[in-house]
């Protein structure tokens, strides 16, 4: 694994334009006391490498001590994205009193604001890299890094998840509780949100998050008929009603299976 690749799975956002390639340049970093190697003598120039300065992508986790890659990174790197310009004008009238969040995703910057839906008032701001350059500068380097990498598309996500996580806990400035209606037909969601309500139970959080069961709603219509889907006694919410779906193709599946 790349010192690169290492600092991907840490969260930590280091510019990667080529993906890895060790011919941007973009991933300089200054750890320890890292050998230079001829190649990239050449694309970061004698300056760069007598200044400490190597490429991210170019060295194995294993030259150094996780620890001081970590420490040494944060110190190292930082960056501030101003977050400005055209709020797009939308009707607010008979919204509701609750609050939005308006999402500007973009190839290198995520920013973000906090909206009073009653008033369209922005409430709060907050902007940063989309950490999603880890992964390559432009669209088509990470369209690459999908293709190239079969678990590329999952770790993309999580990366803008990531992102988008960090900003909201910005702007809500540490008030972690807020309300959250979805609607869905995804046995997954079910089954994360089965995972959140556990985490509370058990005192810990997923991904800086957990859902207290007392506060959560959960409902299905069925034949017209708003019904609860909460399990009481477990806890938990009942994920039948999204799962036959998925049980009548391992059911097909297992038939399949038994065919000699
Ligand atoms: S040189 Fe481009 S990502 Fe390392």
């Amino acid at each position: 694994m790349t010192i690169l690749d290492f600092l991907r799975e840490n969260n930590i956002c280091l510019d990667a334009a080529c993906n890895g390639l060790g011919s941007c340049g973009k991933c300089k970093i200054k750890i320890g006391n890292l050998k230079a190697f001829e190649g990239e003598r050449k694309v970061l120039g004698d300056k760069d490498i007598a200044a400490g300065y190597r490429l991210a992508c170019m060295h194995s986790v294993d030259e150094c001590d996780k620890g001081t890659i970590l420490k040494d990174i944060k110190e190292s790197t930082g960056s501030v994205v101003l977050v400005d310009g055209f709020m797009p004008r939308v009707s607010h009238t008979n919204i509701c009193d609750k609050y939005g969040i308006a999402i500007d995703i973009g190839t290198t910057t995520v920013a973000m604001e906090l909206i009073d839906l009653s008033n369209a008032a922005i409430i709060a701001k907050a902007s940063d890299i989309n950490s999603q350059i880890a992964f390559g500068f432009d669209v088509m380097s990470r369209i690459a890094y999908t293709m190239e990498n079969v678990d590329g598309l999952f770790k993309l996500q999580k990366s803008i998840v990531h992102t988008l996580n960090m900003l909201i806990d910005k702007c809500l400035n540490g008030n972690k509780y807020m309300t959250l209606t979805l609607a869905t037909h995804s046995p997954y969601i079910i089954n994360h949100l089965n995972l959140l309500l556990k985490a509370f139970d058990k005192g810990v959080k997923i991904e800086n998050a957990a859902l207290d069961y007392h506060k959560t709603e959960v409902y299905v219509v069925e034949h017209g008929m708003v019904k609860s889907i909460k399990v009481q006694n477990a806890h938990l919410i009942n994920t039948d009603y999204l799962s036959d779906d998925i049980n009548e193709i391992y059911n097909e599946y297992d038939k399949l299976d038994e065919i000699q």
